[in-house]
């Protein structure tokens, strides 16, 4: 959609529809600037009686002279024409006009102003009239989707207008898509779980971690519904610690204020949500994101305890600080529920992968090979890039325990592989790969600042499944 003044003679300008007003005396209204047969002919029409005598009522004509469409509307005294009925009258033409095809549409706002109703209110109300009827429910039908309309549109004054109209139209543009942004948001499945439906689904592990903080936990789910209904989704699951203390087994001080960036996984997630959304992606896609606290506290989780996970999985805590893997697990269970194509989680996992990395690579493990080379690729390609670690059954004795299934660490050695084995005992039933994103989704020191990484490599991805 182009929104453009001119304040060119209004014969010149080239335009497949017109609107025009009708004065109580049955003529195009201040119709000087227009071709005296468009003007004529017009007239004639009018006289047939096909457009009402009801101020706001609108009649389209076909093809009267250069214009393929004409749309009448009945102004009546131009004097007093109130706001209110020329914008419902501009909302049942809009709306009209999304099932039409055509490049170029004119509106002489002259006709239109008087005092109620300025170049600027008068621009405004067409924008966000334009705007709002051509919105498209981000729906989950399958069939018979609704198409979106782009054309032209050429507002059209007196040159002293100039400033006037172009404001109204910014303002207008802003506004309409912050309320279409709304109707989103509002149209979207977005569940979030509270804290007794997390304890009903039985997600002891996530759970756990949560213990020592005043913030409630919070489940949530988001769903991007199309593709074809048949088709299994792609999960995101991404790991939301809004900060991260380590817990019990404190953090040192130093550097701790950027625990605040371990909620970038999910951060992650809801970009590449908004992406496909931006996009109508032709996929189904859910993002699954844990989030909650880990915090030090009487009533929090400590070293020795052992909690159960949804899965029925046991796990001895032995390192409150290793929570990320805690609070996925439990996701990772949950996505089973949608028998997905392919599972990514996104997580600030471990220290030791930026040990590994540095800030360059986000590091991939996977338990399918063609899924980490899609990664790897999609992160050349879209210079957002990435390195493959490897996921070796030799690693997980790493993570043995005395009391329960496993452990929720594996000791210094090879710290973010450990991490990952640990994931993928809760992937089984999947492709799934893992990205551990601890060295690339913010910069400290001096340039502190989150990088947006890797959304840029996700949508790649997608839009590239998208497109198979
Ligand atoms: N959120 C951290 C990982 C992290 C640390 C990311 C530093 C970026 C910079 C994670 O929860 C964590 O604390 N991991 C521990 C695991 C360890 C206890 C096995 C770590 O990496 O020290
Ligand atoms: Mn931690
Ligand atoms: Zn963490």
């Amino acid at each position: 959609m182009k929104f453009q003044f001119k304040s060119d003679l209004i014969k010149k300008v080239q335009a497949d529809i017109i609107i025009l007003a009708v004065s109580d005396k049955n003529q195009i209204l201040n119709n000087s600037s227009l071709d005296k047969p468009l003007v004529s002919k017009l007239n004639n029409i009018i006289k047939t009686g096909d457009l009402s005598n009801k101020v706001g009522d609108t009649l389209i004509t076909h093809s009267v002279e250069q214009y393929s469409r004409v749309i009448l509307l009945r102004v009546g005294d131009q004097k007093k024409l109130t706001a209110k009925i020329f914008f419902n009258s501009l909302e049942k033409i809009t709306r009209n006009l999304k099932s039409k095809s055509f490049n170029t549409i004119l509106i002489s706002l002259d006709q239109f102003i008087n005092k109620e109703i300025t170049m600027y209110s008068a621009s405004s109300y067409l924008v966000r009239a334009i705007i709002n009827n051509n919105y498209c429910i981000n729906s989950q039908k399958t069939s018979s989707k609704e198409k979106t309309n782009s054309y032209n549109v050429i507002l059209h004054g007196d040159k002293a207008n100039l400033s006037n109209v172009n404001l109204g139209i910014k303002h207008g543009e802003a506004i309409a898509n912050g309320a279409n942004l709304t109707k989103d948001l509002g149209n979207m499945q977005v569940k979030i779980l509270d804290k007794k439906q997390i304890e009903k689904l039985k997600m002891g592990s996530f759970l756990s971690v949560t213990q020592g903080s005043r913030e409630a936990p919070k489940f949530i789910i988001l769903e991007h519904k199309k593709g074809p209904k048949n088709k299994k989704p792609i999960v995101l699951v991404g790991k939301g610690i809004t900060f991260d203390a380590g817990g019990i087994s404190l953090k040192p001080g130093s550097a701790m204020d950027e625990m605040k960036y371990d909620m970038c996984g999910a951060a992650t997630a809801l970009g590449v949500m908004k992406m496909a959304g931006l996009l109508k992606l032709p996929i189904n896609l859910v993002s699954v994101i844990p989030a909650c606290e880990n915090l030090p506290d009487g009533a929090a989780l400590k070293p020795g305890d052992i909690v159960k996970s949804m899965s029925g999985q046991t796990i001895e805590i032995l390192n409150t600080d290793a929570e990320g893997r805690l609070v996925l697990c439990d996701a990772l269970t949950y996505t089973e529920r949608y028998t997905p194509d392919t599972v990514i989680d996104i997580a600030t996992l471990t220290g030791a992968c930026v040990i590994a990395l540095g800030h360059h690579a986000s590091a991939v493990f996977s338990n399918h090979e063609p899924l980490a080379k899609e990664l790897l690729d999609a992160g050349e390609e879209s210079l957002d890039l990435a390195w493959q670690m490897p996921l070796w059954d030799e690693y997980q004795p790493l993570l043995n325990s005395n009391f329960a299934d496993m452990a929720n660490i594996g000791g210094r050695a090879a710290g973010s592989i450990t991490a990952a084995c640990f994931l993928s005992r809760y992937a089984k039933k999947y492709n799934w790969a893992h990205l551990d994103i601890a060295g690339t989704a913010w910069n400290s020191g001096a340039q502190k600042a989150a990088t947006g990484r890797p959304v840029n490599l996700l949508s790649q991805f997608l839009i590239k499944r998208a497109s198979k």
